[in-house]
């Protein structure tokens, strides 16, 4: 033991290397967007606090709840579990670039207005991306293939029922009412 010596030194853990820093250029909602981002910041925290778009909610962070989605070249993709750096040349899409300020609501958009396919909303942007997305589709996605998309989406309010409903009717708009199997 030591006796005068003052306090005992706790052992320094390895400190980290430098933190890089990443020029990336994107563009999201179709306008150009340049960025110096640290090599570990998440695409949902520069879309959210470093750009303000805060229509892409964020609620497991882990990947689980679909609430973070957003478009990366059309395709949806988790915010929480993709890198900024990623997103260097992509296309990017939010649920702010369907519609304006002040324009009428996009179709899917729509669609979920009229379907009532919300209750608290924080879900809704995750489920309105993945539609979006499957509405861009070059053919209508079958059902198995609309579930299984679903299926990346969590909600805790609806019981998907109306959610389901929006879908239908986003695609059927899409594509023409769905024929009967
Ligand atoms: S916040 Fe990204 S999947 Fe839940
Ligand atoms: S509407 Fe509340 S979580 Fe889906």
């Amino acid at each position: 033991m030591n006796v005068g010596t003052g306090p005992r030194r706790a052992q320094q853990p390895p400190l980290p290397e430098p933190t890089a820093w990443h020029e990336v250029s994107l563009t999201v909602n179709g306008e150009p967007v340049a960025a110096q981002v640290e090599s570990r910041l998440l695409l949902s925290d520069l879309l959210r606090q470093r750009l303000g778009l805060t229509g892409t909610h964020v609620g497991c962070e882990h990947g689980v709840c679909g609430a973070c989605t957003v478009l990366m070249d059309g395709v949806p993709v988790r915010s929480c579990l993709t890198l900024a750096v990623q997103a260097a040349g992509a296309d990017v899409r939010t649920v702010e670039g369907l519609a304006g300020d002040g324009e009428p609501l996009g179709p899917v958009q729509r669609a979920f207005h009229e379907q009532h396919g919300m209750q608290c909303g924080f879900c809704t942007p995750g489920f309105v991306m993945t539609c979006t997305a499957l509405t861009g589709r070059a053919e209508r996605p079958d059902e198995e293939t609309v579930a299984d998309e679903l299926s990346g989406h969590l909600c805790r309010c609806t019981g998907y029922q109306n959610i389901r409903a929006a879908v239908r009717q986003a695609l059927d708009e899409s594509f023409g009412p769905q024929e009967a199997e």
